[in-house]
């Protein structure tokens, strides 16, 4: 079964076909980092608009790569949620209506759990293996920083997120104080190899202290805007040297991963998870991935990361996920809506992929 998949939920046009949920036929991402480089952080609007004039070229060009024809595509799926409302518009929009045109079934897809199946798309784990179940999975990209609970029996349940800015947000959002650049996470990863982590002892959000203990419902949630002001505080008015620089950097990137990694490892704990998988943008980032697998590699779990190519948002992950769906019949999502974010607690629907799941 070939699915054409489309992703538009941020500054990234993809259209990707992927046969039977795992060969990819083509892979096309078309970025729109340079039109909101001078804003420091993706502009709704202005992606909306990009991927308008986008989302027609990259299709073709998918199908160019892929060798197949319209005909031959058998369902369209497109990310329904969460993400920029008028940039998500684009390619539901875009999706159901060749999916009118052609007579095939149209798919509404969550973006968490299609990071969550990008990760496994070229990796030595199987997503059908029971053994990796209950899989946690930490979903962290510009727009969010979620914690995402999947059971053998394919049930997904939100169980943390930020309050606040998301974990790539917070990198992007500390260059643009640091005059670095856009996107900030992978400047910041590169500068801060030279840094030292302890140099500046930033706030760690959600994680108690101040003789306070962290009230329950925040156990998994994640806070970053106090971070960020702590680091504008720390630096106003100053000259920095390039070594200061890179202090500075090292340190705050410190403190993202020391509470991403925290909190991960006590979720995992928590509800027993012997796979964890890591995905979204920041899930590209060197240290996070080193820090990860040793904190997890301690307690005796396994760490899923994924090749950069699939952490950063593209289709395959989308048209891959979107054939377990047509397998299990629970394929047509035409009617869902589009979502700015998830609710804790949410319950993200039928995960498809568990082993255990079947059509409720
Ligand atoms: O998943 P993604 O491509 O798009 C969405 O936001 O959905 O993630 C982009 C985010 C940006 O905030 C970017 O700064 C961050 O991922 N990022 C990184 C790294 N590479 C990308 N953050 C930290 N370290 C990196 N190496
Ligand atoms: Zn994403």
């Amino acid at each position: 079964m070939n699915i054409l998949g489309i992703e538009t939920s941020c500054d990234e046009t993809a259209v990707a076909v992927v046969r039977d949920g795992r060969e990819i036929l083509a892979n096309i991402v078309s970025s729109q980092v340079a039109l909101h480089a001078e804003y420091g952080g993706v502009v709704p609007e202005l992606a909306a608009r990009e991927h308008l004039r986008a989302i027609g070229p990259v299709t073709k060009l998918a199908l160019e790569q892929s060798g197949l024809s319209l005909a031959e595509i058998d369902a369209i799926a497109a990310t329904g949620t969460p993400g920029l409302i008028p940039a998500l518009l684009v390619g539901t929009a875009y999706g159901k209506g060749l999916a009118l045109a052609l007579h095939r079934p149209y798919l509404s897809i969550c973006h968490f759990i299609a990071h969550i199946y990008g990760s496994f798309l070229e990796s030595e784990y199987s997503l059908s293996d029971r053994a990796l179940y209950p899989l946690l999975a930490l979903v962290v990209s510009g727009g969010h920083t979620a914690l995402v609970l999947i059971s053998v029996e394919g049930s997904a349940r939100l169980i943390g997120r930020t309050l606040d800015d998301a974990a790539g947000e917070a990198y992007d959002k500390a260059a643009k104080i640091l005059n670095l650049g856009y996107p900030g996470g992978p400047i910041i990863d590169r500068l801060s190899v030279s840094g030292d982590p302890r140099a500046y002892a930033f706030p760690r959000g959600l994680t108690g202290g101040g003789g306070k203990p962290l009230a329950e419902k925040n156990r998994f949630n994640f806070s970053f805007s106090g971070l960020k002001t702590a680091l504008l505080y720390s630096v106003r008015d100053r000259e920095l040297s390039e070594s200061e620089l890179a202090d500075v950097a090292a340190s705050y990137q410190e403190a993202i991963v020391d509470v991403l990694v925290r909190k991960t490892r006590h979720a995992a704990a928590t509800f027993s998870c012997p796979t964890v998988c890591l995905c979204g943008g920041v899930a590209c980032n060197r240290r996070l991935r080193r820090d990860m697998q040793s904190a997890l590699g301690e307690d005796g779990r396994t760490l899923v990361l994924a090749p950069p190519v699939y952490c950063t948002d593209n289709a395959a992950m989308v048209a891959g996920l979107a054939y377990h769906h047509m397998r299990l019949g629970i394929g047509d999502g035409g009617d869902l809506g589009t979502g700015v974010s998830a609710r804790l607690g949410e319950d993200l629907g039928v995960v498809p992929f568990a082993p255990g799941a079947t059509s409720r």
